[in-house]
Parts: C-alpha cells; sequence; structure tokens
C-alpha cells in the first residue's frame, strides 16, 4: 500500500526548483509539496508566494506534513532542520553530502529512535543512483573497491586544463558558467569529493569513518607543466576519491591520479561523475551520469521520495562487520610529484625513484612515497608541488600480498 506524502521543503534554489518541477511532471506520484522555507522573501520565484516563507516551524510543526526535504546551501542551519525534523516523526530526504559526512551516526540514531527514514541519495554522485545500490543491490556480494569521480566542478576544471587552459582561466569559466562557488576551497581542495568518500565507505564496507581522518588533496597546485606532462604522455589527471578493503583494514583518500587512457574514468568529462565498484562476484561495474544540475539532482531526490512510498529505510546491512574494521594509514603510493625546483623536490622523500626530472623552471619525480611522508605536508597549501597518485599503486607497509589477502577476506566474509 502506497502511503500519501506530504511535502515540507527547505530550499528553492537549483535543486529545489528542479524538484518542484520533475514533480510536476510525475504522474506515478502521490506527493505534493504543501509548504517551502527560504531564506529571502523577497526573491523572485517560478511559483506563487503563497508557497512560501522563512519560518521552519509552517513545515516542522505541521502535523500533515510527514516528509521534509532539505535542500538549502547551509549546512549548520540543515544540522537544526533535520534533527527537528526526525524528532518530530517526519521523514527526511537531504541532499547535503558535508551535513551528513559530519553528523552521519547521530541522524542514523535519531531516524531509528523515531521510526522514520533518512534518505540521501542525491548528496553523492548528483543523479547517480550509488547509494541505494550499494545497500540493496550489493547486498550479497561483497566489495572490495569503490572509486569515482564524484566533484563535477573539479572535473569540469581538469577537462579544460587537459585541453590546454590554466587552472586560473578553467576555474573562472566555471564560476562564470555557475559549476563552481565563488569561493571554490570546497571543490578544488577535495573537501566536498571528502564528504562524499565517507558516505560511499559507509555503504560499501559498514565503515564510520570521522571527514577529519581521511586526507584530501585537491587540484588547486596543479601547475601548466602538470598537464602538460600528462598531455604529452597521452595520460589524463583526474580527482579521485578512493576507497579499498583489504581485509579488515580500509585505505581511503581523495586526491589527483595521473590515469592512462583504459582507466574508467578517462572519458569522463566537464560535469560528469562516475562511480566503479568492484565486488567478489559482480566484478567491476561503472556507474556514469550527472553529477549536478537542477533535474538530474532533483531526479535522485525524487527517487528517495519514491522509496518513501513504500516505507523504504536504509538498512546499513554492511555494518555488522563494521566492529571489525579499521581505517589503515600505514601504507606507500606510486605518485607523480612536481616541484618549482630541484631543491624543493629533494625535501620530500621516497621509498623509491623510478624517474627524474630536473629542469629550469620545474622539476618532477616519479616514484613510490609512504603516506607518513605524505602527511607531514598540508599539500593543498603547498603552492611549491603538485602530486598525483598512480593508480592501482597502494603497498600496505606490512608488506601483505594484496590480491591474495583481498580474496580471503572476501571469501571469508561470504562463507
Ligand atoms: N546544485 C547541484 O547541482 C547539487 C548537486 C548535488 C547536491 N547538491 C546539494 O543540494 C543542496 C542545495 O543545493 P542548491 O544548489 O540547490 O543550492 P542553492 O541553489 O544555492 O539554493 C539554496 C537554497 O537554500 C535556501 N536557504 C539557504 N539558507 C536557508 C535557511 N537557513 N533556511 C531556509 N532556506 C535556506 C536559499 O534560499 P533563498 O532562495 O531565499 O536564497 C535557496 O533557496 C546543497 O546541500 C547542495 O550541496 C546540489
Amino acid at each position: 500500500m502506497k502511503n500519501q506524502l506530504t511535502i515540507g521543503l527547505f530550499g528553492f534554489g537549483c535543486v529545489g526548483t528542479g524538484l518542484y518541477e520533475v514533480l510536476n511532471k510525475t504522474t506515478l506520484l502521490q506527493a505534493s509539496i504543501k509548504h517551502i522555507v527560504i531564506k529571502d522573501l523577497s526573491k523572485k520565484r517560478i511559483i506563487d508566494s503563497s508557497y512560501f516563507s522563512t519560518d521552519s516551524n509552517r513545515i516542522l510543526q505541521d502535523d500533515e506534513i510527514n516528509v521534509v526535504v532539505e535542500l538549502i546551501n547551509d549546512s549548520e542551519a540543515a544540522y537544526e532542520i533535520v534533527t527537528t525534523a526526525l524528532r518530530a516523526g517526519k521523514h527526511v530526504v537531504s541532499a547535503n553530502k558535508k551535513l551528513i559526512a559530519y553528523h552521519l551516526n547521530e541522524l542514523v540514531s535519531l531516524a531509528k529512535e523515531n521510526n522514520v527514514s533518512f534518505l540521501y541519495e542525491a548528496s553523492v554522485g548528483g543523479s547517480i543512483p550509488i547509494i541505494r545500490n550499494l545497500e540493496e543491490y550489493y547486498n550479497n556480494d561483497s566489495l572490495s573497491n569503490i572509486s569515482g569521480i564524484v566533484n563535477g566542478t573539479t572535473n569540469y576544471i581538469l577537462t579544460k586544463t587537459a585541453e590546454g587552459e590554466s587552472f586560473d582561466e578553467a576555474l573562472k569559466n566555471a564560476q562564470d558558467l555557475g559549476f563552481a562557488e565563488l569561493d571554490p576551497t570546497s571543490d578544488v581542495d577535495g573537501f566536498d569529493a571528502k564528504y562524499k568518500l565517507v558516505l560511499l565507505l559507509k555503504h560499501a564496507f559498514g565503515f564510520t569513518t570521522k571527514q577529519d581522518a581521511v586526507w584530501n588533496y585537491g587540484i588547486r597546485q596543479l601547475k601548466d607543466w602538470d598537464a602538460r606532462y600528462a598531455r604529452e604522455k597521452g595520460l589524463k589527471i583526474k580527482l579521485l576519491a578512493f576507497g579499498t578493503r583489504i581485509n579488515n583494514q580500509i585505505v581511503g583518500f581523495v586526491a589527483p591520479h595521473i590515469i592512462p587512457n583504459n582507466h574508467f574514468a578517462f572519458n569522463v568529462e566537464n560535469e560528469f561523475n562516475a562511480v566503479v565498484v568492484e565486488a567478489l562476484f559482480s566484478d567491476k561495474q561503472l556507474f556514469l551520469g550527472k553529477g549536478a544540475g537542477s533535474h538530474p539532482t532533483a531526479s535522485a531526490v525524487l527517487s528517495d521520495i519514491s522509496a518513501l512510498q513504500f516505507d523504504y529505510a536504509y538498512e546499513y546491512k554492511k555494518s555488522k562487520t563494521e566492529e571489525h574494521l579499521s581505517f589503515d594509514s600505514d601504507y606507500s603510493l606510486k605518485v607523480y610529484l612536481s616541484a618549482t625546483s630541484q631543491e624543493k623536490l629533494d625535501q620530500i622523500t621516497f621509498i623509491e625513484t623510478h624517474e627524474t626530472y630536473t629542469g629550469q623552471s620545474h622539476s618532477y619525480k616519479i616514484g613510490i612515497i609512504s603516506y607518513e611522508e605524505i602527511s607531514k605536508q598540508d599539500w593543498n597549501n603547498a603552492p611549491d608541488y603538485f602530486l598525483a597518485v598512480i593508480p592501482d599503486s597502494i603497498q600496505l607497509t606490512k608488506n601483505t600480498d594484496i590480491s591474495t589477502e583481498k580474496s580471503a577476506h572476501l571469501i571469508e566474509e561470504l562463507s
């Protein structure tokens, strides 16, 4: 039996307006928006002003409203809205990855205590249906890897730098087109991708991590010579959120990767997102779609609302193994590291060097570096350097055979 859904909507910007439009074009869904709370009543809206107020209680204290859809751009205000709504026994749908990454356990507990659902498909990968697939489709398949391009702004910038634009030009164009915020820190320094990775790790491996524990390095320090190096070698630089499970260890980080043309992310361009899931039985599967935008993002919100008709809630089934898992920072990686001088380059200690170049404007090195060495620098604020990870190069420092370890844990988990 389908539930009748009466929605209170917070936010009527890019995604909120998109939700109103897609709901209007959806005939099968028994859902209607009763009231919309926004910040600035003087703004012109595409629908009648009687829908709007700035008073949260018009939604939160209305017993007829059984679903709160939170689509605002302020994660602190969103925390108050979402927690109050859950306590009031209302289902909540949100797209706010920062809010959720910071408060996941608390919000999940609140939803459980109040016997309501808290859904957030749109918070990772925009239109890509990844969270519910991780929850439901891979229920009986054991995941070993999840990685992806989960930030459309940086992917747009990297598409342009690969074509020869400088980072600054590409960022300015992204801002002019509305893809990037005036303060682009969250996107270009990899914070936005990290919030999404925290959610992916939870649903892929059942692992909760504090977002502070995850290394996020973005693309702010990318130089023309790095983009040129990649172009000349037939490679591309992409910002990837990366997570892997090796036995009971989880490794996860956000960093630029320098990838060959057979890598899944090579042809994922502009604002598109892509996530690859690797599991024991299904092997590698690629999810590709628009990671942002009004209607694509609203489509994921719509799907959550639709799921509420049937009382859907995430069960966090994989979390039952959580107590055995720990976050591992004891690993090494193969990287490309460029620096504005040989002297600067020599300040970073490599375990092995595979290739070096010393030039007048810059120098670079390719080789193996420990995460311990990486963690000594605040790379987002180190303008003399640019670092990119070479894929599939992680070695746990304990010198384990990763492929054997992975199969062992997967088989053990399923037996
Ligand atoms: N845009 C995307 O493509 C995209 C993709 C994935 C996820 N998301 C997430 O979706 C959410 C909404 O993003 P958006 O792009 O739609 O943002 P947006 O276009 O900037 O719109 C934000 C809306 O929130 C309202 N608002 C701000 N503070 C408020 C408060 N305290 N109380 C009530 N309303 C408030 C604003 O009101 P006024 O209209 O009065 O200013 C505006 O309507 C964010 O969490 C974002 O991270 C967005």
